[in-house]
């Protein structure tokens, strides 16, 4: 009884939240797209007039020669800048803080990330720093940053997270064991490249993670009681291209029709997901970043199809119809039936990727405690097609042990 009357207020809450979203005054980033966009990026930056900027990157992408021409184009146009490499993966407050001190020191005024989500998210927080003075974890929540943010230009290197098209930055807080994500408007890059060039060099497996994170957000959007027609669109192209390329680009990364194609369903899913939001396999994925180091990708891709089965009963007839678009499903078949294909399709392609259906990482003490915090992570943000009990919560997460022994 409990249950069903929470349910009910939140249903009500979310349908208000959802109302709010919709009107939004969203600023989508201009976007660049294809071979060499990422020049074409820097270009706009110049002539915007940014004359001192800080290219936020990971020390991995440095070293592999990615940012090459684009610090080159910098120089042709001079364009003061200075590199801060000390981002990695599931960025902490501590690595934020490291980029604003560099940032301050240097009088920078506009920023360049390039990178996967780890190291936009901590350009947008480095960014929001430099105009709101507070600690790094009070950016977590809503609408925390109401002095906006330094403009920030983005090349993502992974397709992906999308972060190059959302108000969302994730961070983690290793003292506390959690990921904290801030949203809010002013967390829009002013523009961003989808350069294929810059992903040849990505291996097989982050491909098939972050690809897999592109594919949890055009679904979790899809399913999310907050899509709308728009938010729809883009969802369905996203998931559409992912099963038509993910593989592609997996097999073969210098596939760079594959690659542009997974950059352009990762950031409409961004597109989509920012305003209908995302539901419990981010929830959890999260926790397992958090408390693992699990990659988000990776972390997303083991939850999704065990999130799915769950929430199947109260969405079948959405997934299906995104599973229809996607060709998936057969002629005749009930929605059930075929939104049953559409998480097989999720495992089988899982397999082929050799990710697992279970987290070795996981520990049956930390069950409970993931499980509850995905509930209060999902709860008021998260327009979930079925809301999960704490027990059957913790059921869902012990499905993801490992085989003892
Ligand atoms: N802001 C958002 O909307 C949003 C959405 C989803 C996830 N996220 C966050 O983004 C982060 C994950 O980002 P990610 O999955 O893109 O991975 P990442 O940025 O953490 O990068 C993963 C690894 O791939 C390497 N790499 C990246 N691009 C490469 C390339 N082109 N060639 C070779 N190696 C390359 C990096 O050096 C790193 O070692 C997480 O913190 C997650 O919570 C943010
Ligand atoms: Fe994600």
């Amino acid at each position: 009884m409990l249950h069903t009357l929470e349910v009910a207020a939140l249903r009500i809450w979310m349908r208000m939240f959802g109302m709010t979203t919709a009107l939004l005054p969203f600023r989508w980033p201009r976007a660049f797209e294809g071979s060499g966009s990422s020049l074409e990026l820097v270009r706009f930056m110049a002539a915007n007039r940014h004359r001192r900027v800080l290219v936020v990157t990971d020390a991995v992408l440095l070293k592999l020669g990615v940012l090459d021409r684009i610090l080159a184009e910098l120089d042709t146009l001079g364009v003061a800048h200075v590199v801060f490499d000390g981002v990695e993966p599931n960025p902490t407050v501590a690595q934020i803080e490291a980029g604003h001190a560099v940032l301050q020191a240097h009088g920078c005024e506009a920023i360049l990330a390039v990178g996967g989500g780890s190291p936009i998210d901590a350009a947008k927080l480095i960014g929001a720093l430099a105009r709101n003075r507070k600690p790094v974890a009070k950016f977590a929540g809503l609408f925390r940053a109401w002095r906006g943010m330094l403009p920030l230009y983005a090349v993502p290197t992974t397709a992906g997270t999308g972060s190059e098209c959302t108000i969302v930055a994730v961070v983690t807080d290793p003292v506390q064991r959690r990921k904290l994500p801030a949203v809010d408007l002013a967390l829009m890059p002013t523009a961003a490249a989808l350069d294929a060039t810059l992903m040849t060099g990505l291996p097989p497996h982050i491909t098939a993670a972050t690809g897999m994170d592109a594919l949890t957000h055009a679904v979790e959007a899809f399913v999310s009681r907050n899509a709308r027609s728009k938010t729809d669109a883009k969802a369905l192209e996203a998931a559409s291209l992912v099963f038509r390329y993910l593989e592609r680009a997996v097999a073969d990364g210098s596939d760079l029709e594959a690659r542009q194609q997974m950059a352009r369903a990762s950031h409409l899913a961004g597109i989509a997901f920012t305003q209908a939001g995302v539901g419990y396999v981010h929830a959890i994925a999260h926790q397992f970043g958090a408390l693992y180091h699990t990659p988000h990708g990776l972390a997303n891709a083991i939850a999704m199809p065990h999130v799915l089965d769950f929430s199947l009963s109260h969405c079948s007839h959405r997934l299906a119809r995104m599973a229809r678009h996607c060709g998936i499903g057969a002629e005749g078949a009930s929605d059930r039936e075929v939104a049953l294909a559409f998480i097989a399709r999720i495992r089988a392609m899982n397999a082929r990727f050799g990710i697992p259906q279970t987290l070795s990482s996981l520990r049956p003490d930390d069950v409970a405690a993931i499980a509850d915090a995905a509930i209060a992570e999902a709860r008021f943000t998260y327009a979930v097609p079925r809301y999960l009990r704490r027990s059957a919560a913790r059921e869902l997460v012990a499905k993801m042990l490992p085989p003892a022994g």
